[in-house]
């Protein structure tokens, strides 16, 4: 099965997730390419585990109210997300990825929890990572 929406689809989210801070107040952290490369990142290397559609599976869920409690409970910043992803996961392969497939994956991880995409690509250290909770 395939993640990648179709362009349309993309088109209409963009337009949806307005500029930065729009709606939920949620930031801009990532790109839209980088989301859509995460995607196939994901699918690869991670729903194995996590599900398809990060719902869980062998591993916790990645989105959704069992996502949102356990990232209140660990006060989960974007980058420590960032870093639980790119120095312990994939689980069987820790840091076995691409510096780039990283930063995509977890793009897509923000963008599955209503994270709107923006201009600045998704980067680790960038500025405002550990001030940006995540809730989903
Ligand atoms: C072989 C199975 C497996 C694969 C593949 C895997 N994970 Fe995990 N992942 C786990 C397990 C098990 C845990 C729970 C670890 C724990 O609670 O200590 C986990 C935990 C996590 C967490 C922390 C969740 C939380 O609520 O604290 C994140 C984020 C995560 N994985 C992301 C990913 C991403 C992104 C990928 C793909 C690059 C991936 N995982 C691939 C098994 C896997």
């Amino acid at each position: 099965m395939t993640l990648r929406p179709s362009l349309p689809a993309l088109a209409f989210l963009l337009a949806a997730a307005g500029p930065a801070h729009a709606q939920n107040d949620k930031p801009a952290l990532f790109t839209a390419q980088q989301a859509l490369a995460g995607a196939e990142v994901y699918a690869q290397s991670c729903a194995s585990c996590h599900g398809a559609a990060l719902e869980s599976g062998t591993a916790p869920a990645l989105k959704g109210a069992a996502f949102a409690e356990r990232a209140r409970a660990q006060g989960m910043t974007a980058q420590s997300l960032y870093d639980v992803v790119a120095f312990t996961m994939p689980q069987v392969d820790p840091a076995g990825l691409k510096p780039e497939q990283y930063t995509a994956v977890v793009a897509f991880l923000l963008q599955q929890n209503g994270y709107p995409a923006g201009a600045a690509p998704f980067a680790s250290h960038a500025p405002g990572m550990k001030e940006t909770r995540i809730t989903p």
